[in-house]
């Protein structure tokens, strides 16, 4: 086998564009561990690493970024972060394009983006905490963009499903949105498609936390913020200017489990069956099922929490861990334009990332 690879390897490499796109790589955790394995695949023939960052380390030096082990070298290894010797690296060399690809959920280094764009790197991001965040740190961002940054943030929502890019190609072309409504995180996805009342909702938790649906502390996901956050971006995106503290947010965390620690949170999880196995049971004497919805409506109110909808809703008929972002515009508004599938993992959101990163080849 390695035999024919070889002998194919010089027409292979003849063909292999030159590396014109350097990055830097911010977070080495989930996302950013399964973009390094994309990295060394043909697809990101173009793209050359100069430097890799956890919270802690960082690493320039060519042959420990072209090493399999480059996360765990990381930590022995490295140096200590400091963003100047990243940003150094990046500007040395020949590269066409110069981009940070931030892979954490930092809110510093979200804080960031606009000033790397207004310096003249460009900026690939599964972080949503500038676009997400509050509202002068989205209109820097703009305003950055405007001047001619680019800024890469498929990533953001949906995990790459074609959801901003399709929003920006409408509204280039006059169109407007209108409605919005989906269901945006694919661990409460899961959770409400199971839940039929045959299993305590506790129950259904422990599962989605052992298939690593939920984040190792559930409530990031239950306490709805994250899906506020994505609601935020799309909104900012369609022209709704809304702040954060414009989004009503219904999270599913009782007030007196909020401030516990993680252990003691999860040890008490059998506190959240009962109020939703009422609002199941009411749901269910109605025909209607649970789903936790973020809608935007036409003035512009924003509001994340649990929904009850009847068995035709498009929301009612989803599965597993997907997605779904029904779009009502000026000229889809018969029936919703609906985006719809896997809205979360590493390999998707990684890819998501790489495309972003391609793109600005
Ligand atoms: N997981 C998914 O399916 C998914 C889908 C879509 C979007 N996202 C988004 O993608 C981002 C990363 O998610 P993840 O699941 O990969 O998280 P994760 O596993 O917790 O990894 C986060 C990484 O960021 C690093 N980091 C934190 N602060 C840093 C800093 N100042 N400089 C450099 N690195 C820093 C962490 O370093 P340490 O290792 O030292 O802590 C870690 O390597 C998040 O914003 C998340 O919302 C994730």
């Amino acid at each position: 086998m390695s035999a024919v690879l070889a002998a194919q390897a010089p027409a292979a490499a003849s063909v292999a564009p030159a590396a014109s796109i350097a990055i830097v790589l911010l977070g080495t955790g989930v996302v950013g561990g399964a973009f390094l394995k994309l990295l060394n695949t043909p697809a990101a023939a173009s793209v050359r690493l100069v430097g890799a960052a956890n919270s802690r380390r960082q690493q320039t030096e060519p042959h420990s970024l072209a090493s399999r082990h480059l996360r765990e070298q990381l930590n022995n290894l490295g140096e200590p972060r400091n963003d100047t010797g990243l940003l150094a690296a990046l500007d040395a060399g020949a590269a066409t394009a110069r981009v940070i690809v931030d892979a954490t959920a930092s809110a510093a280094l979200a804080a960031r983006h606009a000033e790397w764009l207004g310096r003249g790197y460009h900026v690939v991001t599964a972080n949503k905490a500038l676009a997400g965040g509050e509202l002068p740190g989205w209109r820097a961002l703009q305003a950055a963009i405007a001047q001619g940054g680019r800024y890469g943030d498929a990533a953001t929502v949906g995990a790459g499903l074609p959801v901003l890019s399709t929003l920006r190609r409408l509204r280039r072309c006059g169109d407007a949105l209108l409605t919005l409504e989906g269901v945006f995180s694919g661990s409460l996805s899961w959770l409400f498609n199971q839940y039929d009342g045959s299993r305590p909702f506790s129950a259904l938790l422990r599962e989605a936390r052992r298939l690593g649906y939920t984040e190792p502390d559930p409530r990031s996901d239950l306490s709805g913020e994250d899906v506020a956050r994505k609601l935020l971006i799309i909104a900012r995106h369609a022209g709704f200017a809304l702040g954060v503290d414009e989004v009503d947010v219904q999270g599913l965390v009782p007030e007196p489990l909020r401030a516990l620690d993680a252990e003691a949170f999860l040890a008490r999880l059998e506190e959240l069956d009962e109020p939703l196995a009422e609002l199941h049971a009411g749901a269910r004497s109605r025909g209607n099922v649970l789903r936790f919805l973020a809608r935007l409506n036409q003035r512009g109110r924003a509001r994340v929490g649990l929904v009850e909808v009847p068995p035709e809703h498009p929301a009612a008929r989803l599965y597993g861990t997907d997605n779904q972002f029904a779009l009502t515009t000026t000229r889809y508004n018969t029936q919703p334009l609906v985006i719809q599938g896997p809205g979360a993992g590493p390999e998707v959101t990684a890819q998501a990332l790489l495309g972003d990163v391609l793109a600005l080849g």
